[in-house]
């Protein structure tokens, strides 16, 4: 490409600013509201679950304790000032929180890009104090992937690859991101109805535990950048304009660019990865004795899963112990609960299961990796009460 060219893309970059709305330009994804008339019992069950709940608006959905605390917990500073831009902010600034069980982070508008930014603390609920976040990413293009449905980009700087404009159709993980684009569905008759809707149970057991694993993964793209120009952590769309539809096999749109460990052959679980990757498994001798490379950081279940014998079994899915809502007199599993139903009482969830997926400091999520000599874990969900939302 001549030189003068670069620059006049450069020029034409610099001009387009990110607009970012909640909206489908394509109208292809109706909303979760949509499908509570026929679906009610699902609906009513997926409202109580964190699928619906991971994004909120702040009134309703910011931890109470954090609003008291907002100021100090004592010995740490709150949130003080938003990530990208570097200006100063206040609580009334938060429009969304993101997260409640775990931990929680906090949108604020980014008013250089148009959409949202994050702010330099995160509250930790286990100690129920502050700590620092850091990430200098914008949300919409950091982390809008896994947690908003119907996901895409616009537009992309073809110079940088920075992502320019997106948008999604409902923030959090609603019904579509598991059963896909419902457009159609709404729009069948009869017998059609139930051919225009992806459901995880009509598929392969591996394609089901696919289903979650587009999110629950952790992964390096080098084909789309955040808006700030560095690697995406997610697999935003097959390509520009288009979107994810459940059931697809997201694991083949660009490997060329994409570092997928434990999920791409040729990137094992027992690598030296770097960047975000850095750390991803537990890679000491306790592991390499065992063969069992358990998840050090969250967000990883499918990656911890494909090395269990229960995975190589070709006999279950993430489906198998987890249901994601109820169904008409079909109650919601307990996954605790599952054992039990294969294997004598020996088998419990704080034995095999330890917490080893680091989720904010001293707090951790689960393994799924199943060993059968499994490490003693740290401390996790089952350590602290349910969410304390304020109002
Ligand atoms: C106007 C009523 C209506 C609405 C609205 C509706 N559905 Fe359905 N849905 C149906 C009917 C009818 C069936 C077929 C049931 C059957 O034949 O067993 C169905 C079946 C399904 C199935 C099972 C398909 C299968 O192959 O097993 C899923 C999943 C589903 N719907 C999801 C959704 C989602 C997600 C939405 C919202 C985007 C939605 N539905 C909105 C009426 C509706
Ligand atoms: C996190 C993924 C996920 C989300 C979110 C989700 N579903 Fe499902 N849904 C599933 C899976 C998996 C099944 C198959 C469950 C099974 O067969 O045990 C299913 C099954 C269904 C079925 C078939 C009947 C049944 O109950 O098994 C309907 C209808 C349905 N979902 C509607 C919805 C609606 C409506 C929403 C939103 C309110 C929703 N789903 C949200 C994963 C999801
Ligand atoms: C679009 C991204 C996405 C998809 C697809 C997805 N998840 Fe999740 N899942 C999340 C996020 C984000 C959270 C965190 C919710 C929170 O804690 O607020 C989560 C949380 C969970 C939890 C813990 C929540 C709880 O109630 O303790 C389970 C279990 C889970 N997911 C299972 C599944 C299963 C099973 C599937 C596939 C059928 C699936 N997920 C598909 C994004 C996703
Ligand atoms: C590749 C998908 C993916 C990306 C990208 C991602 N997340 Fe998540 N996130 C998840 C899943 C899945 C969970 C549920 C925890 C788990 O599975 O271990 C989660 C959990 C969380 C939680 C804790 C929820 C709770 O209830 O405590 C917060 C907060 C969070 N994410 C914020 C972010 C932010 C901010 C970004 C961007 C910087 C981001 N995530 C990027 C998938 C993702
Ligand atoms: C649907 C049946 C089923 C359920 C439910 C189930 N398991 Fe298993 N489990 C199996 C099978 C099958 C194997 C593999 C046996 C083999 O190939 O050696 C296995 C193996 C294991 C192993 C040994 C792995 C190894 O390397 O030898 C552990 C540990 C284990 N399961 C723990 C659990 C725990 C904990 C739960 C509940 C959270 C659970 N299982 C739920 C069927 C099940
Ligand atoms: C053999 C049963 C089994 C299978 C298969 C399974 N899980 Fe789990 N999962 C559990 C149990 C048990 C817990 C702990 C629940 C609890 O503490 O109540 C759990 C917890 C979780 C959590 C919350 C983490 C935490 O520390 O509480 C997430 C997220 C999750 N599972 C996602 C998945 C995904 C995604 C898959 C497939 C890749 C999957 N699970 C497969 C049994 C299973």
């Amino acid at each position: 490409m001549a030189r003068g060219c670069v620059g006049l893309l450069i020029l034409v970059a610099l001009v387009v600013t990110t607009s970012v709305s909640a909206g489908d330009s394509k109208k292809e994804f109706v909303g979760s509201d949509k499908c509570m008339v026929c679906h009610s019992e699902q609906h009513r069950s997926w409202k109580t679950t964190f699928h619906s709940k991971i994004v909120q608006p702040r009134k309703g959905g910011i931890l109470r304790d954090s609003v008291a605390k907002w100021a100090t917990d004592g010995r740490n500073p709150g949130p003080t000032t938003a990530n990208v831009t570097g200006k100063a902010v206040k609580l009334d600034d938060v429009q969304y929180v993101i997260g409640s069980q775990w931990k929680q982070r906090y949108l604020v508008k980014n008013s250089e890009t148009g959409g949202f930014e994050l702010l330099n603390k995160q509250f930790n609920r286990l100690s129920g104090g502050w700590e620092n976040y850091g990430n200098k990413n914008d949300w919409n293009t950091n982390c809008a992937t896994c947690h908003t449905t119907g996901y895409r980009v616009l537009d992309v700087d073809r110079v940088t690859g920075k992502t320019l404009k997106d948008e999604w159709s409902e923030m959090g993980v609603g019904c579509e991101a598991c059963h896909g684009p419902g457009a159609a569905h709404l729009a069948a008759k009869g017998k059609d109805r139930k051919k225009t809707i992806f459901n995880p149970a009509n598929v392969s057991i591996q394609a089901q535990s696919k289903v979650c694993g587009y999110c629950h993964i952790r992964l390096e793209n080098e084909q789309y950048r955040t808006a700030q120009g560095n690697p995406r952590e997610d697999l935003p769309a097959p390509g520009i304009g288009g979107s994810y539809k459940a059931g697809e096999d997201w694991a083949i749109w660009y490997p060329e660019h994409v570092t997928i460990p434990g999920v791409q052959p040729d990137r094992p679980f027992t690598a030296e990865y770097k960047g975000d990757l850095k750390g991803m498994f537990m890679i000491d001798e306790f592991a390499k004795a065992n063969n069992i490379f358990e998840e050090a950081k969250h967000h990883q279940e499918y990656q911890g899963f494909l090395q269990s014998q229960h995975y190589k079994s070709g006999k279950m899915s993430c489906v198998t112990c987890h249901s994601p809502h109820a169904g008409k007199g079909k109650p919601k599993k307990i996954a605790a609960a599952s054992c039990i139903t294969c294997h004598d009482t020996s088998y419990t969830v704080s034995k095999y299961m330890p917490n080893t997926g680091k989720t904010a400091d001293n707090l951790f999520v689960r393994t799924h990796t199943f060993g059968k000599n499994p490490r003693k874990g740290a401390r996790g969900a089952a350590d602290m009460g349910p969410p304390n939302y304020y109002e």
